[in-house]
């Protein structure tokens, strides 16, 4: 029984140092993202910088504008106003303003949709490589990323970068990188609620089946069941 235990033990423990091993790449240190999913005013400003400056290439495919309007409770009209640039009608899903031929002409890639990348690549790699660019003139955009080697995203953050203090700048990166966390599972909203609603249910029911058996073994003894008189 204890040898099964210390398998599965250091089973378990192989498998977190592995997919830690993939999920960072080869020795690249990531910065914790500190996303907190509750915050409607982070999801927010994320949904309004990831417009800004996100949406012209990237598409959120799995994603609809009136989906993000009811979950992080923005009016139809400002979504419409303020955040809709690629589309006419809220029901629409997001897709980038980048034609797919041009995009491979351009960056020698089509850049990915990021429905689902913040669960894939987890946030702490989204926030990490969005703060990571460098100059490197032998790119073509004169950058390179420290998170993801030749990259050919430019670095699209960096008149931010270079206007903002570090503190705000990093907030700013925080939030859009909250709202792709957000939108790779919106779910995530009421899952947490749900799950704590679940747990205050059980603890009640555990305390009503404890004193159920209190009652239920009041009149047996020690082990002697003995019929009352
Ligand atoms: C000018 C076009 C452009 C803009 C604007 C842009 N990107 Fe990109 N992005 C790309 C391209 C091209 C790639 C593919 C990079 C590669 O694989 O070499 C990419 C890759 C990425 C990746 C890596 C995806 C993966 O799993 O490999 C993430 C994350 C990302 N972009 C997030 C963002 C965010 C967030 C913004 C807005 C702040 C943004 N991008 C703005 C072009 C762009």
């Amino acid at each position: 029984m204890k040898t099964l235990f210390n398998t599965t033990l250091s089973a378990v423990a192989a498998m977190i140092i592995s997919f830690n091993a993939t999920a960072g790449g080869a020795g690249v240190h990531l910065d914790p993202a500190n996303t907190d999913i509750n915050d409607e005013a982070s999801l927010q400003r994320g949904a309004q910088s990831f417009m800004n400056y996100c949406s012209g290439c990237h598409s959120i495919e799995l994603m609809r504008y009136n989906r993000i309007a009811k979950d992080l409770n923005i009016s139809e009209t400002d979504m419409a106003n303020n955040l809709m640039f690629n589309a006419e009608k809220t029901g629409s899903t997001i897709f980038s303003s980048m034609p797919d031929d041009g995009a491979k002409e351009w960056f020698g890639t089509t850049p990915p949709d990021l429905s689902l990348t913040a669960r894939a690549r987890g946030t702490d790699w989204v926030y990490t490589y969005l703060k990571g660019f460098y100059a490197d003139d032998s790119r073509p955009y004169g950058v390179n990323n420290h998170v993801l080697e030749n990259a050919s995203m430019p670095d699209v953050l960096w008149q931010l970068k270079q206007d903002k203090s570090e503190r705000a700048f990093n907030q700013d990166v925080r939030d859009i990188t909250n709202f792709l966390d957000y939108v790779a599972e919106p779910v995530k909203l009421i899952r947490y609620e749900i799950g704590v609603k679940v747990l205050g249910f059980l603890f009640i029911l555990f305390i009503l089946a404890y004193l159920l058996k209190k009652e239920y073994w009041k009149d047996v003894k020690y082990g002697k069941w003995r019929a009352k008189d």
